[in-house]
């Protein structure tokens, strides 16, 4: 009989959302030591929180986030707010003893987030940040491929994050809906926002970065801002391009923007071996494509393998093989992995501190792209 785990949300937007569908359903598909209990939403609008929960089977709802870390039953705490919350709220759920799953990227900067890994460490909580896409069942595989040395010797790693939601010069920046185009608010643009996700990838499959040569670019430089009504200077990056070294001699190539027509979330990445290569995209996430040069000669192309079968990653908890599962199912494995991973005293990555190795990458992305110069990690 499993224990329960009051979770407690602060924000219910869209992560909120993807969070707690993963809460509510994780105990369906997987054995765990602890069930979560939607114990709590917070959010300043008390009709829209109450909303909220109704919706999604939240038994109370709070309006003030430092209110809802006082309580005394609530266990973990889920933060799914903008960037600029993330600290604060993460140093004094440490200091409640709660445990943390923190929305990416940890801070708005590598300074914060060394604040942050201190005070979980101190404290001695089970703490996790939601890079959710290492736990996409054919990202796992890849994993997996990688570990067994499937691939020798790495050459190059190539990631691209694509989007095009921002390209009207009419879109206003700031506020409540368009945070993400605001640095108070976010911290950078789309380094933070998208490159953090291909960025953690490669350091789980591929090991460290150590320098980078990148840069930036805000296309529209001015646009009205939701709060003050004014017509602003946009403080965020709207792409970034960089290139690397990692520290196993591979090359570093990545790309990620909103302003490319025509794609609405195209994160890809491929990794080139000496003996093998990898090929993942968003748009068809249950596949995997894989080269391998050790095929007997006329038979060598690429696979496309359908991450379904029961001994792929987290498919036996799912359909039967063949079946697909979606976006969503990232999450749902986020969480039993970390409710494992609680439950045996172990963590269980991407922590804090994983997290902070992407934003000292991120920062060092910010700096050489405004300084032009190669910069160390
Ligand atoms: N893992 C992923 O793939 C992924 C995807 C999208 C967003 N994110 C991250 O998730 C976080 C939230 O992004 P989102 O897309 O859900 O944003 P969103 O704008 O949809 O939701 C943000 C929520 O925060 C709430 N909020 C803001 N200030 C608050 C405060 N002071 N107290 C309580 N609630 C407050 C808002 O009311 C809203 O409900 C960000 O850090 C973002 O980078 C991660």
């Amino acid at each position: 009989m499993s224990k329960p785990l009051n979770i407690a949300m602060i924000g219910y937007g869209f992560m909120g959302r993807a969070h707690s569908n993963a809460y509510a359903n994780v105990s369906h598909y997987f054995d765990l030591p602890y069930k979560p209990v939607l114990k709590a939403v917070c959010a300043r609008d008390k009709s829209k929180a109450e909303a909220f929960a109704a919706q999604w089977g939240y038994e109370s709802v709070e309006t003030d986030w430092k209110k809802l870390l006082e309580r005394k039953d609530i266990d973990a705490v889920d933060i799914c707010t903008p960037n600029n919350l993330h600290k604060e709220i993460s140093i004094a759920a440490a200091k409640a003893g709660k445990a943390i799953l923190c929305e990416k990227p940890l801070a708005m900067n590598v300074a914060e987030g060394e604040e942050m890994c201190d005070a979980v460490e101190k404290a001695g909580v089970a703490n996790t940040v939601w890079y959710n896409y290492r736990r996409i069942p054919a990202v796992t595989f890849a994993k997996q491929l990688i570990d067994e040395g499937k691939l020798g010797r790495v050459f190059h790693y190539r990631a691209n994050f694509l989007q095009d939601w921002t390209i009207s010069a009419d879109l206003p920046q700031g506020g409540a809906a368009l945070w993400r185009l605001d640095a108070a608010a976010a911290g950078s643009g789309v380094t933070g926002d998208l490159l953090a996700h291909c960025i953690d990838t490669a350091l789980w499959l591929n090991g460290s970065i150590k320098n980078v040569s990148a840069m930036t670019e805000t296309f529209i430089k001015e646009r009205k801002h939701t709060l003050t009504g004014k017509v602003e200077k946009v403080t965020i990056d709207d792409a970034c391009t960089f290139m690397g070294r990692f520290e196993n001699g591979s090359l570093a190539l990545f790309e990620s923007t909103r302003y490319a027509r025509g794609h609405k979330a195209l994160y890809t990445f491929e990794i080139n071996g000496e003996n093998a290569s990898i090929k993942w995209d968003l748009h068809d996430l249950h596949r995997l494509q894989f080269f391998d040069y050790r095929d007997a000669g006329p038979l060598r192309g690429w696979r496309s393998i359908h991450v379904t079968d029961g001994d792929h990653p987290y498919m036996k908890h799912w359909w039967v093989p063949g079946l697909s599962i979606g976006y969503e199912c990232g999450f749902v494995h986020q969480v039993a992995d970390f409710i494992t991973g609680m439950a045996a005293g172990k963590p269980v990555g991407p922590t804090f501190r994983d997290a902070l190795e992407t934003q000292k990458v991120c920062d060092a992305v910010l700096a050489s792209a405004k300084s032009g110069a190669w910069t160390e990690v």
